[in-house]
């Protein structure tokens, strides 16, 4: 089989393609290389797959490549995927979230494929409060810049579907955490943050919660997806593992044997979903998936692969100063 990964150097992307190139497909990675993207991630995995470096809004260039490569199934996970950068500036949100998946869409239907993995978010769904879960049958209610150009992608998606008979399955996963997230998500920010000694920006009063999904189990559902899924169909992926953002904080603090004075309180991230939280029932059901690993066993590998792999993180430093500086609401 050839699979072809848009966003394959991303954090998602790539965890997609070392599985691919584990289970002997042939795997192409499609990756703009922007400051999410890198090659590093594919590190051991060196002339095991081919690589194109193109933006998915370029039609052109992402035809081509289709073209040429003509790859059985396309997982699609290239997008800017960062809610804070959404609301800092949304328009590129739209520009590559929205336009870049329709030009992918659209290759794709040029060329044929039997399978298109159109992935999407929880967020979609909007927030919860304290109780309930979203099911695939829930309807879109997304709040922030970044939600509103996952949505649009969703349906587009759906709409391939529907109107043009591309094979199109839908994927929302909860929040992924694990080795290779870039470090402006909650989990590695708090990592790097805690390591350096510096104070851990903790939004509001770190209430909301999350459900934390790792990224091995989510790549996993992934092929079971293409394996199993059905076309036209929306799977929900996550782990039922919900905390609390103190909670997940004081975990990795705890981990990491550093204390807890360290959380600081910071101004809460306006439009703040409150809750996210996943039926995951019809995956289960439907193609046998189920999650394997623990919050408790994948956070502390997580905390472990970070302070493995501190020379990674340090050549995102200087980015990241710059990043931090502005990214925190004042
Ligand atoms: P994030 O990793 O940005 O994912 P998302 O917003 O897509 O769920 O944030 C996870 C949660 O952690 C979210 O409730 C916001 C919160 N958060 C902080 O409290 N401090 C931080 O520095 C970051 C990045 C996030």
């Amino acid at each position: 089989m050839k699979l072809l990964i848009t966003g394959g150097l991303g954090f998602i992307g790539s965890e997609i393609a070392r599985q691919s190139i584990e289970k002997g497909f042939e795997t192409i990675v499609v990756d703009k290389v922007t400051y999410a993207g890198d090659l590093e991630r594919l590190r051991g995995y060196e002339k095991k797959y081919s690589f194109y470096k193109e933006d998915i809004t370029n039609r052109e260039g992402i035809s081509k490549i289709l073209l040429e490569v003509k790859p059985d199934v396309v997982v699609h996970t290239a997008a800017e995927t960062h809610v804070d950068r959404s609301i800092k500036d949304p328009a590129i949100f739209i520009e590559t979230n929205v336009g870049g998946t329709q030009v992918v869409l659209d290759a794709a239907k040029e060329v044929g494929v039997s399978k298109f993995i159109n992935f999407s978010t929880d967020e979609v769904y909007g927030a919860l409060g304290e109780d309930g879960q979203f099911t695939e049958n829930t309807p879109l209610n997304p709040h922030s810049p970044y939600s509103v150009s996952k949505a649009a992608a969703d349906m587009l998606g759906r709409a391939y579907f529907h109107t043009f008979n591309l094979p199109v399955i839908t994927v929302r996963p909860s929040n992924n955490y694990g080795p290779w997230q870039y470090p402006e998500k909650l989990v590695p920010v708090m990592i790097f943050k805690a390591h350096m000694g510096e104070n851990l920006p903790v939004y509001g009063k770190g209430q909301n919660v999350r459900e934390w999904l790792h990224v091995k189990d989510c790549a996993g559902a992934v092929f079971a997806v293409i394996e199993k899924g059905q076309p036209g169909e929306v799977y929900n992926i996550g782990s039922g593992e919900e905390k609390r953002n103190i909670d997940t904080v004081k975990a990795i603090l705890s981990l990491m044997n550093k204390p807890e004075s360290l959380i600081e309180f910071v101004k809460d991230r306006p439009g703040h979903d409150f809750r996210y939280s996943l039926s995951v029932e019809k995956i289960k059901r439907e193609l046998g998936w189920e999650p394997e690993i623990t919050f408790e066993i994948g956070m502390k590998n997580t905390v472990e692969w970070y302070l493995d792999n501190l020379d990674w993180m340090k050549t995102k430093l200087s980015d990241l100063k710059s990043y931090w500086e502005k990214a925190y609401y004042k």
